[in-house]
């Protein structure tokens, strides 16, 4: 993974903080990563808690100080984005093309490959508007990692559950071995 640029987003699911786990990793495999959040996952997770394992400022907003189109200039230098835990909310966005806010956003503007780890309760992931939306974004050529079945933190067990970090990161790097032997073999 070294010298391999990722996006990591986080939505607001309670999984957030297993994604410190899949940064922290990332990290130390050599590629540099950068986190952006939306305002439900800054409620679960603290930002800072993934600028300290990245080393690099976690954006949320669109039209926050520095970055003029911060979107553009976050999805330019990517070699791919992972949305993990991927919500119910973003899944949804992403199947009809919503942008209204940072995330949102990015994911429309990157043209690299997009990995998203979906987690929610069972009963929102079997949902036919949710197996509908995840279905749209599939066909649309967005992967996906799980979800598992297990342990909920609602206290149920059930499908829904986030992928486990280590799984996360092997289809990471999967995604992008697969895409280096396309590239040479062009
Ligand atoms: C404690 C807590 C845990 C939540 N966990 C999940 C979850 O695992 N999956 C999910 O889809 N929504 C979950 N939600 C609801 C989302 O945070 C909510 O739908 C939000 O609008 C998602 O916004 P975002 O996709 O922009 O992050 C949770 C909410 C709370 C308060």
């Amino acid at each position: 993974m070294q010298g391999r640029e990722i996006l990591i987003g986080v939505t607001g699911g309670i999984a957030a903080y297993k994604t410190a786990v899949l940064v922290s990793r990332l990290v130390q495999s050599g590629a540099g990563v950068t986190v952006v959040m939306t305002r439900s996952a800054a409620e679960l997770v603290a930002p800072r808690t993934f600028e300290a394992l990245s080393g690099r400022p976690v954006p949320s907003e669109m039209f926050g100080p520095g970055r003029i189109h911060p979107h553009i200039e976050l999805s330019q230098s990517a070699d791919l984005l992972c949305i993990a835990p991927a919500t119910a909310n973003i899944i949804a966005k992403a199947a009809c093309g919503l942008a209204d806010d940072l995330l949102s956003t990015l994911l429309l503007s990157f043209e690299g490959p997009v990995l998203m780890a979906p987690a929610m309760n069972t009963v929102m992931w079997e949902k036919p508007s949710v197996q509908r939306n995840v279905k749209q974004i599939q066909a649309d050529g967005i992967m996906l990692a799980g979800p598992e079945s297990g342990y909920l933190s609602c206290g149920q067990t059930g499908a829904g559950r986030m992928s486990e970090p280590e799984a996360i990161f092997a289809a990471i790097e999967r995604i992008l071995q697969q895409r280096n032997m396309r590239d040479v073999s062009k």
